[in-house]
């Protein structure tokens, strides 16, 4: 990777570098308001089906366009579109094509994590808002290109954090708003999915997400356990990320599970894996605050994003759900379900059952899609835009160079250009 550079001093320059503004902050700019919004998903395979069912439910939502490059998942998404009782929309095989309708005015986008950057930055080009899976970018250069391309075409570049919806992250959100945990110091957040069959498979993910294994060795997917606590910590909105630090252990599960699994012809048997097992960065905020930010999914364990935050009155715990303030008894936590009857979000209380019918990693993605299309039709900013993509995505490449350069310390690129005060 060449954002690695030739020498640590290079690395440092590269990464600590901030290209001149081409257009005012995007921060807190409003959708134009719309009674119904226009989306054009690309890419409708796994991910994608699966978002598009969700937003099928979502009043005010309509699919006017899809596109993919494999022609039955596109095809399967139209019969998707008309069996919701929505017009047919148009399939289009080339997503350029897509970006360029003027029935569109969200380009909803689920394709691998390389195509992500091309396709927003010709949707934004194009005049379209850009609504992209996670991460939205793996180069540094790729997360400013995002930025300045919002900031020129005035258009936004949301990235689908769904995680940041999730029932017991809003809960929590509304404790720390309400004060419950006092001063927040330090968080904790993975992405902790053992996925070594998903990985050597000859479909979906298995087709795109190894390769990243052979070549990079940081942390492939920061967002859904960053997202959520960038929110407990008013991250662009008070605070930012100011530094980052990272280290990986040895690789070995990956290989060993392949070479116990495939027969020493499979072509996947000559692959090396550059990626250790386990990353765990450390990041700093402007404001002193800590996090502890992990990948793994390669490691035999149950699934965890860690989701801790601690404060000066207490601590949030994950997997399971727990919560200790201060003043309780020593050792023992509380289940979060003795705080839901106060603190449960409204917009849980309100969409709550609709969202768990169905179903979308428990209800998360459809609270997004809600909350994303709502705030749209009523001309409202969205809850987070391309500074948060850009920098809930950048400790991937950001933990690349770290690891690369003896766990350099590395400042953390301010993608809000100061535009980072509450
Ligand atoms: N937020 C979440 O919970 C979550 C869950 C799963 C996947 N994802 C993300 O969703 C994205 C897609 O993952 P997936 O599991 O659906 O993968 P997938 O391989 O199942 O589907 C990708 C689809 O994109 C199509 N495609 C590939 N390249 C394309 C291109 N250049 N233009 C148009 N279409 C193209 C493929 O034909 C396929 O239909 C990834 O970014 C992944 O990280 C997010």
């Amino acid at each position: 990777m060449s954002e690695i550079g030739n020498s640590a001093a290079e690395a440092l320059a590269f990464v600590g570098a901030t290209p001149p503004a081409q257009g005012a902050t995007m921060r807190g700019v409003p959708f134009e308001k719309r009674d119904v919004v226009r989306l054009g998903f690309i890419g409708v395979g796994g991910r994608g089906q699966g978002q598009l069912h969700e937003m099928l439910a979502v009043e005010g939502a309509r699919v006017t366009a899809v596109s993919d490059i494999r022609d039955a998942h596109a095809q399967q998404a139209r019969e998707r579109v008309e069996k919701a009782g929505q017009p047919a929309p148009a399939v289009e095989a080339d997503w350029r094509r897509l970006c360029e309708r003027a029935d569109v005015d969200l380009v909803y986008i689920c394709t691998p994590w390389d195509a992500h950057v091309p396709q927003a930055l010709w949707a934004m080009e194009c005049g379209k808002h850009a609504a992209v899976e996670v991460p939205a970018a793996t180069t540094l250069t790729d997360c400013w290109r995002l930025v300045d391309t919002s900031e020129r075409t005035r258009r936004h570049c949301v990235m689908l954090e769904n995680c940041c919806y999730e029932y017991a992250e809003m809960l929590v959100l509304n404790m720390i708003r309400a004060g419950l945990f006092g001063t927040i110091t330090h968080g904790e957040a993975a992405y902790i999915h053992e996925l070594r069959d998903t990985l050597l498979a000859d479909a979906s993910e298995g087709l795109w997400r190894r390769e990243p294994h052979t070549n990079r060795n940081g942390n492939l997917y920061p967002t859904h356990g960053l997202g959520p606590v960038a929110r407990y910590m008013d991250i662009h909105r008070g605070d930012r990320f100011t530094r980052l630090v990272a280290m990986s252990c040895r690789q070995a599960s990956l290989q060993e599970y392949r070479d116990r699994r495939l027969p020493a012809d499979n072509p996947k048997r000559a692959e090396t894996y550059t990626c250790g097992d386990m990353n765990s960065a450390l990041i700093q905020t402007a404001q002193g605050r800590t996090i502890l930010l992990q990948h793994d999914v390669v490691t035999p364990r149950p699934y965890s994003r860690l989701n801790l935050v601690a404060g000066t009155k207490g601590t949030f715990c994950d997997y399971p759900p727990r919560i200790f303030l201060d003043g309780q008894g020593a050792h023992d936590w509380k289940p979060l379900a003795e705080f839901k009857e106060q603190y449960e979000h409204p917009i849980w209380k309100e969409q709550g059952e609709l969202a768990r019918k169905l179903g979308g990693h428990g209800g998360m993605d459809f609270i997004m899609n809600y909350r994303l299309i709502q705030l749209f039709r009523q001309g409202l900013p969205p809850d987070s835009d391309v500074y948060e993509a850009a920098a809930w995505s950048a400790p991937g490449p950001l933990s690349d160079i770290s690891v690369a350069w003896d766990n350099l310390p590395l400042p953390f690129p301010d993608f809000t250009r100061g535009h980072w005060q509450a």
